[in-house]
């Protein structure tokens, strides 16, 4: 079902809630939350899967159900509406969005049955750019045939014509060549991203920074890394940054600066693991409610680059409660100590 039509139906709230420094895990960190507030919510029980951030400073969101659709907000206006970007009515849902270029991004679209039952065949990529006007041309879909569940995207050396895409359920990152539709398998390590027999998502968030690609396994909780060759492929060993089973059940897709520090999302919370691979919740709990499915991470740009923004499912993960249900959010973090 999709909403393309419903957009005075939509809800924003904003509330701001003081939070406490307390870091209740691994180690003490000069960065803290210094707060948090809700800066659009849904009408009804929609997820938020993924975000991207325009130049402007607008952020762009993917609905992976009930709908199939990219959303647009402007995070500065209180209570503001959303603006339907793309709908894509012949798939089940939209998973990943990034920034590939000056105003232009990619989304990941397919079939995804219950228990992330990818159906093969179903993938594909698609480049949304925004035009001198503010309006969006979509051009793809660029299929990705042998895709299990493809998801989180990363461009690579930009304004190259390669992005970089991660399937979890095939345990890889292809590169796929938006100019020629050319897609290779580069990145594969048992280790850092393959799956569990317990949990079928294996490699999901990915962002290139410097000469690495960071990235996270969901069913192991570890941030890895590999330093790239130009065309995507491995120069160098697959690193563990950091094991965060103790802390983040699940973790999904995650931001990361310059310097090494990354902020993942997933299981309710937020945790900032350090360059050194030392860690600690940011914000939420994996018993929580306040991040509850927290999806992703990403920080603003210019004025807004201390503000990480987080995106939600509404839904309670594991292993806190599972059987809350609130319609998807985003919300601003404003982080000190960066
Ligand atoms: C935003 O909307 C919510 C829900 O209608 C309302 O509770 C809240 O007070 C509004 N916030 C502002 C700042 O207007
Ligand atoms: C905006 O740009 C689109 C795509 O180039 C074009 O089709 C449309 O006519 C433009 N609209 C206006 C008002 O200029
Ligand atoms: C990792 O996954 C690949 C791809 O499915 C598979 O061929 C390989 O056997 C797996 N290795 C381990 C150690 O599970
Ligand atoms: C991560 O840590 C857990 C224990 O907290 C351990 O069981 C698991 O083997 C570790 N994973 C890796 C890949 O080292
Ligand atoms: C879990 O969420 C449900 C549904 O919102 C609620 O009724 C219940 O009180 C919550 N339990 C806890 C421990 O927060």
């Amino acid at each position: 079902m999709h909403f393309s039509g419903l957009l005075s139906s939509l809800l924003a709230v904003s509330t701001l809630t003081e939070t406490t420094a307390a870091l209740p895990s691994a180690s003490r960190s000069r960065v803290t939350a210094k707060s948090i507030s809700t800066v659009f919510q849904f009408g009804y029980d929609a997820e938020i899967e993924n975000l991207a951030v325009r130049p402007n400073g607008n952020i762009l969101f993917t609905e992976p159900s009930p709908g199939a659709n990219v959303w647009e907000i402007d995070p500065s206006i209180v209570n503001g509406s959303a603006i339907l970007r793309k709908d894509f009515p012949d798939v089940t849902t939209a998973l990943g969005v990034s920034s590939i270029g000056p105003d232009v991004f990619a989304v990941t679209t397919g079939d995804v049955g219950s228990g992330f039952a990818g159906d093969v065949g179903t993938f594909a990529v698609h480049i949304l750019r925004y035009t001198g006007n503010n309006t969006v041309q979509t051009t793809g879909p660029i299929s990705i045939p042998g895709g299990k569940l493809v998801n989180k995207i990363t461009p690579l050396n930009p304004p190259s014509d390669v992005i970089l895409v991660s399937d979890p359920e095939s345990y890889h990152v292809l590169s796929v060549n938006l100019r020629t539709g050319a897609i290779k398998t580069v990145l594969h390590d048992a280790e850092t991203m393959n799956a569990t027999t317990s949990f079928p998502i294996g490699v999901n968030g990915i962002r290139t920074v410097g000469k690495y690609l960071y990235y996270i396994n969901t069913a192991k909780a570890l941030l890895a890394r590999v330093a790239l060759n130009r065309d995507g492929s491995a120069a160098g060993p697959y690193e563990i940054v950091a094991n965060i089973s103790r802390t983040l059940l699940e973790p999904d897709d995650f931001a990361v600066l310059p310097s090494g520090d990354a902020f993942i999302a997933g299981s309710n919370e937020i945790v900032h693991v350090q360059p050194d691979g030392k860690f600690s919740v940011l914000a939420g709990g994996e018993h929580q409610l306040q991040l509850a499915g927290a999806t992703s991470a990403l920080f603003g740009v210019g004025p807004k680059s201390n503000i990480l923004y987080v995106t939600t499912t509404g839904h309670g993960s594991a292993p806190g409660n599972t059987t809350f249900v609130e319609p998807g959010k985003v919300v601003a973090i404003e982080v000190s100590g960066l």
